[in-house]
């Protein structure tokens, strides 16, 4: 089996924690050349460090972890403690991480290993606002071409928006960078809240985690009962939506996604629908169709497979 480098960039975040556990659970398919970090759920000190606390939960150290930017492209950091708690991974005991962030800026990590690669064959993972990839883009456009392709967890259609009435947090808070990486022209796939919607985090499912007898597991389901207090009230649910993790989960298994290729924009002007990612699924523009807007996920299997990887794991002492 081939095994598919990635870069994840996130902002840890209790959904961005588990989807670096399902990542780091599978070294058999995914080679994971760093994990960077951007400002979104909580301020980039935050996120940084939670994501070296989640790497040493899964005793995966040769994983390198980048800061990378401190706030948007052009508007205010907006941040969603209201969500995750003021350390951004409310629910586990906070440790200190064992080890130090790498020195080099996120960006630059991006766009140099990038220029090192092959054509067509990095694969980039966002589960955060879009900064570090739209300054990666800027900085150095020739790196594009080798780009495999763009898995990332943002925007809505019919969900509407979770932080605006019309946009998806992780566009809100950069529709810029956003806009820089929807109109890239690299392969992009998009799990975006009308699917993220649909893998609940129900009390069934918490338990079936809550069963598994490691701190991997004992961390994901400590992070989803704090995790699902907020949205599970917010929509009426028996649970909170797994947002990011449908991106490796994707990678992994992308047969228990449906999409469907069509044109994907976002809107940076209007301030009342700032944000916004209108997503042409009739095909009623011209509009080029530069994304796979995922729309169904099965949900049971989803969940299948986050308990047979989380179950992967051993303690580490
Ligand atoms: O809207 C959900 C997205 O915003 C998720 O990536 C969550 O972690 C937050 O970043
Ligand atoms: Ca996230």
């Amino acid at each position: 089996m081939t095994k598919r480098p990635i870069i994840i960039d996130c902002d840890p975040g209790q959904d961005d924690a588990i989807c670096l556990l399902l990542a780091m659970s599978s070294p058999d398919e995914l080679d994971i050349l760093g994990v960077t970090t951007v400002a979104g759920n909580v301020p980039l000190a935050l996120t940084e460090r939670n994501a070296r606390q989640v790497r040493d939960i899964a005793g995966r150290r040769d994983v390198p972890v980048y800061a990378g930017c401190s706030k948007p492209m052009v508007r205010d950091l907006v941040t969603a403690e209201h969500v995750h708690g003021k350390t951004g991974i409310d629910g586990i005991d906070i440790v200190e991480p064992k080890q130090p962030l790498e020195k080099q800026h996120a960006v630059d990590f991006i766009v140099d290993t990038l220029n090192a690669a092959d054509k067509d064959s990095i694969t980039l993972v966002p589960m955060g606002p879009l900064t570090n990839i739209g300054q990666a883009f800027t900085k150095d456009p020739s790196i594009l071409r080798n780009v495999e392709q763009i898995i990332l967890m943002g925007g809505a259609m019919r969900e509407g928006g979770n932080i605006s009435p019309s946009a998806e947090f992780n566009i809100l808070v950069d529709p810029h960078a956003a806009d820089i990486v929807f109109r890239c022209g690299r392969p992009i796939t998009v799990l975006g809240l009308d699917v993220t919607h649909q893998v609940l985090a129900t009390p069934e499912r918490r338990d079936r985690i809550r069963a598994i007898d490691n701190d991997a597991a004992r961390a994901t389901v400590g992070m989803l009962d704090f995790y699902n207090r907020h949205d599970s009230v917010k929509y009426g649910v028996r649970g909170a939506p797994l947002h990011d993790p449908c991106t490796v989960a994707w990678l992994l298994k992308p047969e228990l996604f449906e999409g469907k290729l069509c044109n994907v924009s976002v809107e940076t002007e209007s301030e009342l629908t700032m944000g916004n990612t209108a997503v042409d699924f009739w095909h009623v523009t011209d509009r080029p169709k530069n994304a796979t807007w995922i729309h169904t996920a099965d949900a049971d299997g989803f969940y299948e497979l986050l308990v047979e990887r989380l179950s992967r794991f051993s303690d580490v002492r």
